[in-house]
C-alpha cells in the first residue's frame, strides 16, 4: 500500500527488550513511504546498542536534545518534533512510561513530546512488559487513562516472553502495529475512531 503524500512518524522507545525490533518496525514503515524519525530514553539505547538501523534512520535522545540547546534562540528538539510529526508511535511502551505519561511525568525527550502533544494528532502506544507486572492492579486504569485522552492502544499479545515466562505483556506483532498506523494516518478510514480522524 502507497502512500500518496509522505506523511511523518515519530517513534518513540523505552527501556523494554522489544525495542530491539526497531530495525523492523523501521523498514516496514519505510517501505509504505512513510518519513520516520526515532526517540528514545537512555534505557531504551542499551537496547540498540547491537542492532543494525536502517540507513539514515535519525534517532535522537536527551543527549542530543540538550546538545541542541545552547543559547536563546536555540531549537527545542521535543516541541520542533511535537510540530515536525503527524503521528507518535510508542513502540515500545514499557511500564516505567506508562506510569510516568500516566501522571504527566515528563522528564526525558520522549515523555516531554508526548507532554506537549498536539491532541488533534494520532497518538499510539504498544505496552511491552512481562507479565507479572501487566497483571499488576495499577496497568489497567493507566491504559484507560492514556486511552480517554484519545491515545490509541495498541494491544499486547499473549506469548512466551524474552524472560522465558509464557503469558499477556509481549508487544504486539510489528505488523499489527504498522497496520494501526496506517489506519490511524488515513481520515477515510471507517475504523478511525473521530478524534484520530484529521
Ligand atoms: C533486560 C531488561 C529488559 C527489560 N524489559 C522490560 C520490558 O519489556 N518492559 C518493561 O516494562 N520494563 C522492562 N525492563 C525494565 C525497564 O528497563 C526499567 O523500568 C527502566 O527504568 C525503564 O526506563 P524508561 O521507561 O525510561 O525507558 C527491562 C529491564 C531489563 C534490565
Amino acid at each position: 500500500m502507497a502512500c500518496t503524500s509522505r506523511k511523518k512518524i515519530l517513534i518513540g522507545c523505552t527501556g523494554s527488550v522489544a525495542t530491539i525490533k526497531l530495525p523492523q518496525l523501521v523498514d516496514k514503515l519505510w517501505q509504505h513511504n512513510y518519513d520516520i524519525r526515532v526517540v528514545v530514553t537512555e534505557r531504551a539505547k542499551h537496547f540498540l546498542k547491537d542492532v543494525k538501523l536502517p540507513i539514515g534512520t535519525q534517532v535522537l535522545s536527551d543527549t542530543v536534545e540538550w546538545a541542541a540547546w545552547q543559547d536563546r534562540g536555540d531549537p527545542v528538539l521535543h516541541i520542533d518534533l511535537v510540530k515536525w510529526a503527524d503521528l507518535f508511535l510508542i513502540a515500545p511502551l514499557d511500564a516505567n512510561t506508562l506510569g510516568k505519561l500516566a501522571s504527566g511525568i515528563c522528564d526525558n525527550i520522549l515523555t516531554c513530546v508526548a507532554r506537549a502533544w498536539d491532541p488533534n494528532k494520532p497518538l499510539l502506544f504498544c505496552p511491552a512488559m512481562n507479565t507479572r507486572m501487566w497483571n499488576h492492579p495499577v496497568t489497567e486504569p493507566q491504559v484507560s487513562l492514556l486511552k480517554s485522552w484519545g491515545y490509541k492502544e495498541v494491544s499486547c499479545i499473549s506469548k512466551t516472553l524474552m524472560c522465558g515466562d509464557t503469558g499477556m505483556g509481549g508487544m504486539a506483532e510489528i505488523d499489527t502495529i504498522v497496520q494501526m498506523t496506517i489506519r490511524s494516518l488515513n481520515p477515510w478510514d471507517p475504523y478511525s475512531p473521530p478524534h484520530l480522524k484529521r
